[in-house]
């Protein structure tokens, strides 16, 4: 298990906060509400759901949404992300959501939680490898 470098308390919140925007979700097509919770480096919390569309490619996940409501509040640094989903074992973010999370925060904390007991904690460059990356640009 990597180390938290925050609170208990701090977690049980950003939990929270990411079960209560998954009642947010607008997911009628694939039934499957997600909800995400972002902890900046100034310990203001972003919170995200699916919002689903349609024509289904214009989908977009909690985790991104959490992401782009931190960058329109001008915060830019992810410490946490934490994503629940109302499932019996916990879900890990997806490709697309990884990308957009390693711009923010390559060193960024996962913790997946659900309705079950199993936890996932991973550190992004874990999901993630050999990212490419702002640095890549340089
Ligand atoms: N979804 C997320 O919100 N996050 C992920 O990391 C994986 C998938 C959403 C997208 C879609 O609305 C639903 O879950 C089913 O794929």
């Amino acid at each position: 298990m990597p180390v938290t470098d925050f609170s208990a308390a701090t977690l049980d919140e950003l939990i929270a906060r990411a079960k209560a925007a998954s009642k947010n979700t607008y997911s009628p097509y694939s039934q499957f509400p997600v909800g995400a919770a972002i902890l900046t480096d100034t310990a203001d919390i972003f919170a995200g759901c699916n919002v689903e569309n349609a024509s289904y490619g214009l989908t977009i996940c909690a985790e991104r949404n959490a992401v782009f409501q931190m960058v329109a509040q001008g915060k830019k640094t992810i410490k946490a992300v934490v994503i629940y989903t109302p499932t019996p074992t916990p879900s890990a973010p997806c490709g697309a959501c990884r990308q957009v999370i390693n711009e923010f925060g390559p060193e960024v904390l996962i913790v997946s939680v659900c309705d079950g007991p199993d936890v996932l904690k991973k550190r992004l460059a874990e999901l993630l490898p050999d990212a490419f990356g702002p640095g890549n640009l340089t």
